[in-house]
């Protein structure tokens, strides 16, 4: 009998199963862990009376008072999660036409900054840069003529942003797919001593029906006149992702990201591929709110469907997740 000087990676000689057959060895080989550390927490803040109050279309989920934003950041920290991203609902009445709220420095979103950093403040702080949740349009910059107005809008979005870094957040993140707006914000946080601001820049953000319960979440859906296809890009492009994550980065981004989630994890993958900066993805609410529903209805498993969905964008490539069930996530993973 004569022996091959290696086995052949065929059958019999080769039993992929063997790898699979204890959990020991599942534990052993497994290619990509997930953690607490992966996790960002999107917490919808409101200026409105109650401490809590339930989102019909996100079940779990709550518009929480800025003492309620400051207990959970002290949960996320003890559940071991390393950042909150804030999205504002403000009372429908203070909007206009320029979002004035979103440059107020005694506003919501600095209350709830300052009310964190207060009760957490080794927790990281993301901010939304867009103004979407101030315009009684619903859009997220300035209309000029009918449109929605490019330069224009920067001047709006850097002055946010340096609002949002000077009232301490850590993170400030464009979502509102203007060009050049991360190199207008980088310019006001630099002019102003913010350089140590970091930019996550909702690089390759695709106009998705997937955002339809946050809209709802933060008020914005009741105000929205049109579709925001002519900022945000068109699902049907990849090359494209790759053109605007390459802007961000050389305007001075420095982590991106990709959104929706679970449906792009391929342009997750081509960017984090390409360029090697953290890259990140957002579970976005459409997706939570699908998978609740399934939950709800009993034909999902929750805590593998969390767990299942969370690892397949680290296994894509992306450097952590936003995602509504980060509290859940992490106690599953033993915080
Ligand atoms: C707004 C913004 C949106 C989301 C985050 N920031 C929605 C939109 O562009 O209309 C969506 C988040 C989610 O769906 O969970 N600039």
């Amino acid at each position: 009998m004569t022996t091959p000087p290696f086995a052949p990676a065929a059958f019999p000689f080769a039993r992929p199963r063997r790898l699979r057959a204890s959990p020991w060895v599942r534990r052993l080989v497994a290619e990509t862990t997930l953690t607490p550390a992966d996790l960002i927490w999107p917490l919808i803040v409101h200026d409105g009376a109650e401490d809590r109050a339930p989102v019909a279309s996100m079940p779990g989920v709550f518009r929480l008072s800025p003492r309620a934003a400051a207990q959970a950041a002290k949960e996320a920290r003890d559940l071991g999660i390393p950042a909150v991203a804030l999205f504002p609902n403000v009372d429908p009445a203070t909007k206009d036409a320029i979002g004035t709220g979103a440059t107020d420095p005694d506003g919501l979103i600095p209350d709830c900054i300052r009310a964190i950093k207060d009760a957490a403040p080794e927790v990281g702080v993301i901010c939304d840069v867009a103004l979407d949740c101030y315009t009684d349009h619903g859009h997220d910059g300035v209309i000029e003529n009918g449109r929605i107005a490019n330069d224009a809008s920067l001047e709006r979005l850097a002055e946010q942003a340096f609002i949002q870094a000077h009232a301490g957040a850590d993170v400030v993140a464009p979502s509102d797919m203007m060009d050049g707006r991360v190199q207008a914000i980088r310019e006001a946080l630099e002019a102003n001593g913010l350089q140590d601001t970091l930019i996550l820049s909702y690089a390759a953000k695709y106009a998705s029906a997937f955002y339809g319960p946050y809209r709802d979440a933060v008020g914005s859906a009741a105000m929205l006149t049109g579709d925001k296809k002519t900022y945000q890009m068109d699902f049907a492009n990849s090359d494209e992702a790759l053109r605007e994550v390459a802007m961000d980065i050389a305007e001075g981004a420095d982590a991106v990201m990709v959104k929706p989630g679970l449906p792009y994890l391929d342009i997750v993958r081509r960017v984090s591929e390409t360029f090697k900066v953290p890259t990140f993805a957002y579970q976005v609410s459409g997706e939570y709110a699908m998978m609740q529903a399934s939950i709800a209805n009993g034909w999902l498993d929750q805590d593998r469907a969390i767990l299942e969905t969370l690892t397949a964008f680290k296994r894509a490539g992306c450097a952590g997740v936003l995602t509504y069930f980060a509290p859940q996530a992490a106690r599953l993973l033993g915080a």
